[in-house]
């Protein structure tokens, strides 16, 4: 990577994201430090500064935040803590550093009432706490920096270092012949590592603003499910279609929030592979 942007500094790196984000950052040269909880608490600004302080990033990109979209109904003033509070101290020590922050948000910053894919200025209105907490973060950057940031939102991620609905729902259907998935959420399963590429791409060209990256096409979970069972040879299995009202889960969650990619695409000449050979690349290591 280009001198400008080392050393980089990826917080949340023992995610599933920031896992593969690392292993691509390395396998380009870029001198990485790694962070997550404990060695920096994002949401304590004296442990940030302290961390910044010493390290002088030139570039910080956060993939840090607590994810459990069910559990932050529950433990509201965490999720603030780590999902707003949290993007704003690393704000505050980007802006004290002159350096460059990426932040990873997300889809549930809208209510999914649109129908269409959402472009970046689509006004936001987040259903639940998640969605909340992380538009909150999303608004501290833009306010503490008011240049000097990318934030790229994305969607429905799988990857081979967390817990994802690929792996849950391949062992879901070893175990039963009848499964109940929800049909009415509409989507794009996102692959880790394309992800990490196009964030690398945004990284290099220092791209400004706002930025919607998926993997291309979208899906509902259960004709998500229905590929993952055709690729992996559980065809037996019986997907009976469900609403999402009826899984009765914690957290509302936005029914169509499929993201509109081309204002990525227009900067960089890429578009993320179709989501189908993606999941392909994920369960075999090649495009099927
Ligand atoms: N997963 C999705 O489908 C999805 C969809 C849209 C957007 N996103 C966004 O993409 C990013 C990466 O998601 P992911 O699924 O890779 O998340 P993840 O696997 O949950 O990883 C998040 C990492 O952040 C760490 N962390 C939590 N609180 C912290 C704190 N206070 N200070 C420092 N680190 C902290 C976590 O540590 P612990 O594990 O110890 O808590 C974990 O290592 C997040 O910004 C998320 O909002 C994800």
């Amino acid at each position: 990577m280009k001198d400008f942007l080392a050393p980089c500094m990826v917080v949340g790196a023992r995610g599933m994201l920031g896992r593969d984000l690392c292993a691509s950052l390395r396998e380009i040269g870029t001198h990485i430090v790694e962070m997550d909880i404990p060695e920096m608490d994002i949401s304590s600004l004296s442990s940030v500064m302290d961390v910044m302080g010493k390290v002088k990033p030139k570039l910080v990109i956060n993939v840090a935040a607590l994810t459990d979209v069910d559990g932050c109904e529950s433990q509201q003033e965490q999720a603030f803590k780590v999902n707003a509070t949290g993007p704003e101290n690393l704000a505050v020590a980007v802006n004290e550093l002159g350096s460059f922050l990426v932040h990873i948000s997300t889809d549930y910053v809208f209510d999914g009432s649109k129908n269409m894919p959402y472009r970046e200025d689509d006004p936001p209105n987040p259903l639940g706490i998640y969605g909340k907490s992380k538009l909150e973060g999303e608004l501290s950057i833009k306010r503490v920096l008011s240049t000097n940031y990318c934030i790229i939102r994305t969607q429905w991620l799988y990857g081979a270092n967390g817990k994802n609905f690929v792996d849950t729902i391949i062992r879901a259907g070893g175990e039963n012949k009848t499964l109940k998935i929800v049909n009415d959420q509409f989507g794009s399963p996102t692959y880790t590592v394309d992800l990490s590429a196009a964030i690398i791409k945004l990284c290099l060209m220092r791209a400004n603003g706002v930025f919607h990256v998926t993997n291309s096409g979208y899906t509902t979970w259960s004709g998500f499910a229905s590929k993952i069972f055709k690729l992996v040879g559980l065809d037996d299995v019986e997907i009976q279609d469900i609403d999402t009202r009826r899984l009765g889960r914690p957290a509302p969650r936005p029914l169509y929030s499929v993201l509109d990619n081309s204002r990525f695409v227009r900067l960089t000449g890429i578009k993320l592979p179709q989501w189908e050979d993606a999941v392909g690349k994920y369960l075999f290591g090649r495009t099927v």
